[in-house]
């Protein structure tokens, strides 16, 4: 498995997304995925889902430090107290000291940037997570965040896929050597029945949700965290990282159309 390093993290470039799996779904998907050799876990306090993916974790017997988690602390709880209360609730769910990565999962509007990345930082001194990070940060507060308050922040999380431009922030990112990990992947199953990507898959002898996977993963600083809750999707997504897309199949995945968001709550920042 290709690795992004980042401020101390080797985070594993295709890792499995949790979103919508709770209870025992969950714990055997998790399970599944750990045994065909996922060793990159996305999470969050808001999807409910922390004490089964503890259980899976638990029962694989994977060495601490072979694996990667990543969670989240909800946006209601941006407070100090409440982000230090958040995280350890999860970590007590998990079953785990520490965390790999922690991250604001979406911004506030009233958030106390400042405030919220001190205490973050004192959280990563005390060794309950590895490193920080934030998720669906547009490019105002991404600046914010790096340029002003020097915050060391593993990566951003957002929505990106093949429908989906993200030029700006992506480039931004990429300029400041910070890794872009790409929610909905699959456009929320959406990739997986496209012609254009369908033809280009039955040229290489794969599928349409494996040439979106690889599209993302061939880019430089970006790692994809597809959800699957079946073995063969999930063994699928890990195959697609063999997968050799040449120009004309970049190209014609260039020309598909790129506004399609899948995830834009009320709260969002405004998008650059
Ligand atoms: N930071 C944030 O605000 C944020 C927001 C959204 C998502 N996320 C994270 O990103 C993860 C991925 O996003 P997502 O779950 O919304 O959408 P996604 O990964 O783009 O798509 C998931 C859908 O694709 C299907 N699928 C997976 N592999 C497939 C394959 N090889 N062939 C055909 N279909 C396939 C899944 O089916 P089955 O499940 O039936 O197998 C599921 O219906 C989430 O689970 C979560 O961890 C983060």
């Amino acid at each position: 498995m290709d690795h992004l390093q980042t401020q101390g993290l080797s985070l594993p470039r295709l890792g499995l997304g949790t979103f919508r799996m709770q209870g025992d779904v969950c714990r055997s998907a998790v399970e599944s995925a750990l045994a065909l050799g996922y060793r990159h876990i996305d999470t969050a306090e808001m999807y409910g889902n922390e004490d089964a993916i503890g259980a899976a974790i638990a029962a694989s017997r994977i060495a601490r430090g072979n694996l990667h988690v990543t969670t989240k602390v909800w946006n209601e709880n941006l407070a100090p107290d409440a982000i230090r209360r958040a995280l350890n609730a999860s970590l007590k769910k998990l079953k785990l000291d520490c965390v790999d990565l922690y991250l604001v999962h979406w911004p506030a509007k009233n958030m106390d940037l400042p405030a919220m990345f001190e205490t973050l930082l004192k959280l990563k001194e005390e060794g309950r997570t590895r490193a920080i990070g934030v998720a669906n940060f547009n490019l105002a507060l991404l600046k914010t965040v790096v340029e002003e308050i020097k915050a060391p922040i593993a990566c951003n999380q957002i929505e990106y896929h093949v429908m989906l431009d993200q030029t700006k922030v992506a480039k931004y990112l990429a300029a400041k050597s910070i890794p872009l990990v790409a929610y909905c992947p699959l456009a929320q199953g959406r990739a997986a029945s496209d012609q254009t990507l369908a033809a280009i898959g039955r040229k290489h002898n794969a599928s349409a949700a494996q040439v979106a996977l690889k599209w993302l993963i061939d880019q430089d600083g970006v790692a994809a965290i597809p959800k699957a809750s079946r073995a063969e999707s999930q063994k699928a997504n890990l195959d697609a990282l063999k997968l050799s897309l040449d120009d004309a199949d970049r190209k014609a995945i260039a020309a598909l159309p790129k506004n399609q968001r899948c995830v834009n709550p009320g709260f969002a920042p405004a998008w650059d």
